[in-house]
C-alpha cells in the first residue's frame, strides 16, 4: 500500500509532488521518490522519509509534468534501489505503482532472457521493462501500456511517464486512483489527500480503465474505447480527508481490511493444486521433523497466535504452544533444533516479543518472524520473515493487521500441513478455497454495518461486556474485549464459553450483554447450550452466526458468512465494529486511547 501523486498542467510539478507526497506520509513510509518529465525524464528517488528525499531534489525545475511516489514495502527492503520510480534499460520510461504484481517473476525471467537489464528487488520494475519491448515493436505509448497491462495479474495503480511524450498514463486494477481536476491542470493520486488543497473536483478511476491526462484535457478508456465517467465534488475537511473521509485511522482500517486480505493471500496460492507458496527457507525434512512450534506474541498479535496455534494442530498436526512474549522462556527437555519459534508482531519492534526471540535463539531454536514491517528489528533477528502485507496502520487499536495475521498463518498451517503430509489435497482446496473467498467475506460484514451500530448505540451504556467462543472462537472472544476495552474504556471480558458457568456467569445481569460466535469452526452446537444458559439470566445476547436458525435464542442475530476455518476471524469484524461504535458513541479518543502505544519498545 503505497502512495502515488501525479500532475500534468500550466504550473511546475515539483511543488504539487513534494506537497502531496508529504500529504500522504502520514502513513508512515519508508521510501520516496519523483520523476519529472520535460522532454526527457528525471527521477531522484531515496530511502527514508519524504524529507529525505527532499534534500535530493533541485529547488525549481520546469517540467509541467511528473509523478511521485511513496512506497510501503512488500518486495525488497526499503532501499534507494528499490524506491520508486523504476525504469526501463534507457531510462526513458518511469512507472510507479501501488499493489503486487503476482506474476513478475515469469515476466522478469522472460525480459532477462530478452537481454533487459534489472536493478531492483521489486516487482514493479517489470512494468517499464514491458512497455519498453512493446514501444521497440512500434507500438504507440498507449497501445504499448495496454499491451504491458494485459500480461499482468494481480492488483495495482500504475502511473506511466515516457520521455518525449506530454501525456501521463494511469491505470488500475484492484487499487484505488483518483483524478483531481483544476484550472489547466489534472492531478491524480491514489488517495485525494494527496492534491485536496488544489481542488475538490475529481473522478474514481473504475478498475481497468486507462487515463490519459494531458493538462486540463483528461480522457478516459476501457477497452480501447473512450468513455464519460462522472465528475463528483468532495465536502470534506482536510482533517477528514487524510483519513480517507472517516473521522478515524481505525475505522478506516477495518474497512481497508478486504484490500488488506487481497494483498496478504496475492500470489501465493494455488488453490486447484491445494498448494501454498510463502517463499520460506524451510526444508521438508526440517519441518517433517518439528516436534513443536512455540508462538510468541503480545497483545493482539497474541490472540493471532491463539488461533493460528489450533490451525497448525488441526491442518499440520503438529503440537503448538503460545506464550505471552513477556512470559516466555525456552525451558529444558526439547529438542531445540525440532522446536520452530514463531514470533508475531505487527510492528517487528515489540521489545517483549524481540527479547522471547534471543531467549530462543540462545536455545537453539530456529526463528521466524511473521511482522508487518519490512526492515523492523525482528526481521534482522530471525533467520526467516513472513510478511502480512496488511498496509500501514496507525490506529493504536490493531484491527486489519489482526485480520493479516491470522490470514498469513492459516496459508502457513497449509504450507507446513502439506510438507509433513498431515493435509490431504482436497481438505487443502478447501481451506484455500476458504481463503480465497474471505475478503469477500469480510466485505458483506462491513456492508452491515448500520445494523451493528444500531446494536453498539442501544448498548453503549452497559455495565459491562462479555464476549464468548469457543475453539477458534475463543481467541476471538479474546480480541473483541480487548478491542472494546482499549477504546471504549469499558468493563469487557472474553471467555471460552464453556468455562462461563465455572465462575463469570455471577456477573451476568440483564445489564451485562453477551457476544457470542456461532460459527463453523467454534463448535456452535455447544456454544449455544452457554447462549441458553445467559439467556436464562436475562442478558441480551448478540451472536454472530451462518445458522439462521439460531435467531430465537438471540436478541441480535449477526450474519456471518461461512469461510470455512476462517469464520471466527470473520466474525472479528463485527466485533471491531461493535468496538468502534461503542467507544464513539461516547466520543472516546478511539485513535489514541489513554495509556496506550501502537508500538511497545520498552519491556
Ligand atoms: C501494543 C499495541 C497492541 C499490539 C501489541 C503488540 O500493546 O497497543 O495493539 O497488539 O503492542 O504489537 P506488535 O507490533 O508486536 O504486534
Amino acid at each position: 500500500m503505497c502512495g502515488i501523486v501525479g500532475y500534468v498542467g500550466a504550473d511546475t510539478a515539483l511543488p504539487v509532488l513534494t506537497t502531496g507526497l508529504e500529504n500522504l506520509e502520514y502513513r508512515g513510509y519508508d521510501s520516496a521518490g519523483v520523476a519529472l518529465a520535460d522532454g526527457d525524464v528525471e527521477v531522484y528517488k531515496t530511502a527514508g522519509e519524504v524529507d529525505a528525499l527532499e534534500a535530493t531534489l533541485p529547488e525549481t525545475a520546469e517540467a509541467h509534468r511528473g509523478v511521485g511516489h511513496t512506497r510501503w514495502s512488500t518486495h525488497g527492503p526499503p532501499t534507494d534501489t528499490n524506491a520508486h520510480p523504476h525504469t526501463d534499460c534507457t531510462g526513458e520510461v518511469a512507472v510507479v505503482h501501488n499493489g503486487i504484481i503476482d506474476n513478475y517473476d515469469a515476466l522478469r525471467r522472460d525480459l532477462v532472457a530478452e537481454g533487459h537489464d534489472f536493478e531492483s528487488d521489486t516487482d514493479t520494475e517489470v512494468v517499464p521493462h514491458l512497455i519498453e519491448s512493446y514501444l521497440e515493436d512500434g507500438l504507440a505509448p498507449q497501445a504499448a501500456i495496454e499491451e504491458t497491462v494485459a500480461r499482468l495479474e494481480g492488483s495495482f495503480a500504475l502511473v506511466v511517464t515516457i520521455a518525449g511524450v506530454p501525456e501521463l498514463f494511469a491505470i488500475r486494477r484492484d487499487s484505488p486512483l483518483v483524478l483531481g481536476h483544476g484550472v489547466e491542470a489534472t492531478y491524480l493520486a491514489s488517495d485525494v489527500t494527496a492534491f485536496l488543497e488544489h481542488t475538490r473536483e475529481v473522478t474514481y478511476l473504475p478498475d481497468d480503465h486507462l487515463a490519459v491526462l494531458d493538462g486540463a484535457e483528461t480522457t478516459v478508456y476501457h477497452d480501447g474505447q473512450p468513455v464519460a465517467l462522472d465528475r463528483e465534488t468532495l465536502e470534506w475537511e482536510a482533517d477528514a480527508a487524510e483519513k480517507g473521509g472517516y473521522e478515524h485511522y481505525m475505522r478506516k482500517e477495518i474497512h481497508e481490511q478486504p484490500q488488506a486480505l487481497r494483498q496478504t493471500i496475492s500470489g501465493r496460492i494455488d488453490v486447484d493444486a491445494g498448494t501454498v507458496e510463502l517463499g520460506l527457507d524451510l526444508s521438508e525434512e526440517y519441518l517433517r521433523s518439528l516436534e513443536e512450534i512455540q508462538i510468541v506474541a503480545a497483545g493482539t498479535s497474541n490472540y493471532a497466535g491463539r488461533y493460528a496455534a489450533k490451525l497448525l494442530e488441526e491442518l499440520a498436526d503438529v503440537r503448538t504452544t503460545v506464550s505471552i512474549a513477556s512470559e516466555y522462556a525456552f525451558t529444558g527437555g526439547r529438542d531445540p533444533w525440532r522446536t520452530l519459534v514463531i514470533a508475531v508482531t505487527q510492528s517487528g519492534e515489540t521489545a517483549d516479543t524481540l527479547s522471547a526471540v534471543r531467549d530462543a535463539k540462545r536455545a537453539g531454536a530456529r526463528t521466524i518472524a511473521v511482522t508487518n514491517t519490512l526492515g523492523s528489528t525482528v526481521t534482522r533477528e530471525v533467520e526467516e520473515s513472513l510478511f502480512i502485507r496488511a498496509g500501514p496502520e496507525i490506529g493504536v487499536a490493531a484491527t486489519k493487521t489482526f485480520a493479516s495475521q491470522v490470514t498469513t498463518l492459516a496459508l502457513l498451517a497449509v504450507a507446513i500441513g502439506r510438507e509433513r503430509e498431515a493435509l490431504s489435497t482436497d481438505r487443502a482446496v478447501d481451506v484455500l478455497e476458504a481463503i480465497r473467498s474471505v475478503p469477500g467475506a469480510v466485505q458483506q460484514v462491513l456492508d452491515r454495518e448500520p445494523q451493528v451500530i444500531e446494536v453498539a448505540t442501544r448498548h453503549a451504556d452497559a455495565d459491562a461486556f462479555f464476549f464468548i467462543g469457543r475453539a477458534l472462537g475463543e481467541p476471538v472472544a479474546l480480541e473483541g474485549a480487548l478491542k472494546l476495552k482499549e477504546i471504549s474504556y469499558d468493563h469487557a471480558e472474553g471467555f471460552a464459553a464453556g468455562e462461563l458457568k465455572h465462575g463469570p456467569l455471577a456477573l451476568v445481569t440483564d445489564q451485562t450483554p453477551v457476544l457470542a460466535i456461532l460459527t463453523p469452526g467454534s463448535r456452535p452446537e455447544e456454544t449455544l447450550r452457554n447462549v441458553k444458559e445467559v439467556g436464562a439470566r436475562e442478558a441480551p445476547v448478540i451472536g454472530a452466526t451462518t445458522r439462521p436458525d439460531d435467531a430465537r435464542y438471540l436478541q441480535e442475530r449477526l450474519d456471518v458468512p461461512d469461510v470455512d476455518v476462517l469464520s471466527p476471524m470473520v466474525t472479528n469484524v463485527y466485533w471491531q465494529l461493535f468496538a468502534y461504535h461503542v467507544a464513539d458513541a461516547k466520543g472516546r479518543p478511539i485513535d489514541k486511547p489513554r495509556n496506550l502505544a501502537k508500538s511497545v519498545t520498552v519491556e
